[in-house]
């Protein structure tokens, strides 16, 4: 039987998330959302390129968690997103509702699945996942690393003349300015970036790479990326539905891990068919300690705005 697959909110995250996953043939993809219509007409019309793209997987639009039930993975990207000039921290009132309600829905129809959450800011809005859904750690990942990384990468490919995915490089801590792009660890095809670019220019790039999303709500102004949120969740539920033990930076609720405890925080992962099966522990730098301390203060202050 076909893995099942359901994404919750059909704007352009989650209908984007849902191309993918279909064009990659990962699972069935159930196809959730408020709004009557949008799902069921962005489905009909994803389900149809099938013939073309060469995928068999099914795609159902839906306004009922009743349809989502007994899903492998759960990806939540409903809420509001930013426009230009706001934080991700000011959308956390209107989504840690929004979120609430989709994380009791999940867990009630599919005890079993792993959640992703993607809706910002990310690292509270998994926190509250985390809490509502009443799931074990391992369960429940925020996606930003791989965004965050990809974005690093990109911008460092283009510097140095590149293939995108020959850069290997690391993007941890929260989702927002205090992230923490690693130039010490950064490599094209093993070669340390740091021998084949000018600390000004590693600088601009991690600078360019902490902004990324803003970037991109500047240009657009009316909302926020999609293309490749969507894509790093599905690379993460992919990881889930096929065991694959991909290494991947996530928003993994930390219990000790890099110092940190009792809260979410992008750390490189190991992610399987349990979701978080292992955190890749390994010494920072007393200069990438204080930034990832600078994460966690960002992430309280988050947290503690959840009220939960
Ligand atoms: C971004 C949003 C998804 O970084 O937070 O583009």
């Amino acid at each position: 039987m076909r893995k099942k697959m359901t994404i919750i909110g059909a704007g352009n995250v989650g209908a984007t998330a849902a191309h993918w996953a279909a064009s990659r043939g990962i699972a069935d993809v159930v196809l959730l959302d408020v709004v009557e219509g949008v799902p069921q007409g962005k489905a009909l019309d994803l389900s149809q390129a099938g013939p073309v793209d060469g995928f068999s997987v099914s795609l159902t639009g839906s306004n009922d968690f009743a349809d989502s039930a007994g899903s492998d993975v759960v990806i939540i990207t409903a809420g509001l997103a930013r426009k230009p000039g706001m934080s991700r921290d000011d959308l956390l009132a209107k989504n840690v509702a929004i979120v609430k309600s989709c994380a009791e829905q999940a867990a009630k129809h599919s005890p079993e699945a792993v959640l992703i959450v993607v809706t910002n800011p990310i690292d509270a809005m998994v926190y509250t996942a985390f809490k509502v859904s009443g799931f074990p750690k391992n369960r429940v990942i925020g996606m930003a690393g791989v965004l965050d990384s990809a974005r690093y990468r990109t911008f460092l490919a283009q510097a140095l003349g590149v293939a995108p995915r020959d850069v290997n490089a690391l993007v941890m801590g929260i989702h927002g300015d205090n992230m923490l792009p690693l130039v010490r660890l950064a490599n094209v095809a093993g070669v340390p970036v740091s021998a084949l670019l000018s600390e000004e220019e590693l600088a601009a790039i991690v600078k360019r790479t902490q902004h990324g999303g803003a970037e991109i709500v500047n240009h657009l102004k009316t909302g926020s990326a999609f293309y490749t949120p969507g894509l790093a969740a599905v690379e993460m539920a992919e990881a889930v539905l096929a065991d694959s033990k991909r290494v991947l930076p996530c928003a993994a609720y930390l219990e000790g891990e890099f110092g940190f405890s009792g809260c979410f925080l992008g750390v490189p992962v190991v992610i399987g068919a349990s979701g978080v099966e292992r955190i890749l522990e390994f010494p920072l730098t007393d200069e990438e300690k204080a930034a990832m301390a600078e994460s966690e203060v960002a992430v309280r202050k988050q947290m503690a705005a959840t009220g939960l």
